[in-house]
């Protein structure tokens, strides 16, 4: 089903079946028709076939998409995200923090894997709480709730957020969503189908928000072991290895750590994504165009990519925001009033963050080589312009082109995150 995986520096695999830059560490796919069973009656009991039929048909589910609940199937790539303390910990720090807004309310974990989101969500006070995956993880998950006694709180629905049937409003939605390179994956997509299928108004999305970055970096380190290297093997010129050294190391986005000391300059933003607004249209292609100055002389052997995710609050409104209506008629009441709607400044929110400054992440950061380094002053300037596209060939896959030019040099990258 897949081409044959190019060479990874870390030889993990990854949920879409491939074996190359790995978020997630997971057996190879195999083939299985996901099924949209439930571990519960409750659900499909209110089920309106007129409304089925006026909604949308929700999206064929593809061998891609089967091959990746697959690999989510997989004990290891579980047992990777949860031992990742700064993810799970912030997500349950953020859990907890909006406990008033969770305890006996209704919530959707999307994608639930082992249930751990859930069940912090049930130990916050829910109501109750819909368990939704795809993956035959969703086994697992039902016995682990079982087994904490958490049947009464915890449904667990076996099927895709496209297809299961929920048949109240939500107010909280839950999700760890988040692939390389913030966008890899496409699992953002399903959570936007279950705010727009189940969200209630000014309900809480849990990340609200995400952010993706790029800078320039230098790694003089990375480029020699897996390029100079070939420059003097025991004594021997194999120069002649370094374009196939430099093709396989570099065709293909690397996901790998670095630190602060390898990046040239300020990040720039890519995207900025409002988990309550953000439509499935907007993440078909993103476009960006990008200005660097280079804090330093050094080689430049690529671009990083990281992102983070805030925990905000849901809209709020506050008092001063309430102003007058404009067209409003002489008895105006409350109900007239234009409300405008605020969200908890930015720097109150809880941050979970992959930047090569922070701690590290099993999403670590994702690299863009070139196949050679460009020498860049200080103070150089490095412009151009950067596409993310999902492939056509699958969604889950993401199409990047880069242009740039700095120094006089002129570079476009074709890349494919596979
Ligand atoms: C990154 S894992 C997160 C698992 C768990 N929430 C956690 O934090 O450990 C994402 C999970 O979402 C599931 N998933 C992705 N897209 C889905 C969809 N459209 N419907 C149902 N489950 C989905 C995958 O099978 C996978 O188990």
């Amino acid at each position: 089903m897949y081409s044959p995986p190019p060479h990874h520096p870390n030889g993990h695999h990854h949920p879409n079946g491939g074996a190359t830059t790995s978020r997630r560490s997971s057996s190879r796919a195999r083939s299985r028709v996901p099924p949209t069973s439930h571990y519960s009656t409750t659900t499909n009991g209110g089920y309106d076939q007129t409304e089925a039929a006026a909604a949308p048909p929700p999206p064929p589910c593809t061998d891609f998409d089967m091959a990746y609940f697959n690999a989510y199937a997989d004990v290891g790539i579980h047992a990777e995200m949860i031992k990742d303390r700064v993810r799970t910990d912030t997500y349950r720090n953020a859990i907890m923090h909006y406990r008033s807004l969770i305890a006996g309310k209704v919530v959707v974990d999307v994608g639930c894997g082992t249930g751990i989101l859930s069940i912090f969500c049930a130990q916050a006070g829910a109501k109750r709480v819909y368990a939704v995956d795809a993956s035959d993880i969703a086994v697992q998950a039902n016995e682990v709730v079982k087994a904490n006694k958490l049947s009464d709180t915890i449904i667990v629905l076996h099927g895709r957020v496209e297809d299961v049937e929920i048949d109240e409003e939500v107010d909280v939605i839950v999700s760890e969503w988040m692939g390389y390179m913030l966008l890899y994956e496409s699992m953002l997509g399903s959570v936007i189908t279950a705010r727009d299928r189940w969200l209630k108004p000014g309900g809480l999305i849990l990340p609200s928000n995400a952010t993706l970055f790029m800078a320039p970096v230098t790694h003089p380190d990375r480029y020699s072991h897996s390029v100079d290297f070939w420059r003097n093997v025991y004594g021997i010129d194999m120069s002649a290895m370094l374009p196939l050294a430099k093709q396989c190391a570099f065709e293909e986005p690397s996901v790998e750590t670095i630190t602060g000391e390898n990046v040239l300059t300020w990040p720039h933003v890519v995207k900025l994504i409002d988990c309550y607004t953000i439509s499935n249209q907007e993440l078909e292609t993103i476009s960006t165009k990008f200005k660097f100055q280079s804090i330093m002389r050094a080689p430049f052997h690529g671009f990083a990519f990281w992102f983070e995710v805030a925990f905000s609050g849901p809209e709020i409104l506050t008092d001063s925001d309430v102003l007058p209506s404009i067209s409003c008629s002489s008895n105006t009441q409350l109900s007239d009033t234009i409300q405008r709607k605020k969200r908890p400044h930015p720097s109150e929110a809880l941050i979970l963050s992959t930047a090569p400054e922070d701690p590290p992440t099993h999403w670590q950061q994702t690299l863009i080589y070139f196949y050679d380094p460009i020498d860049v002053e200080q103070d150089q300037v490095i412009e151009g312009s950067l596409t993310l596209s999902q492939s056509k060939e699958n969604p889950r896959f993401m199409n990047i082109r880069l242009e740039y030019v700095s120094g006089g040099r002129s570079v476009v990258k074709e890349s494919i995150m596979r």
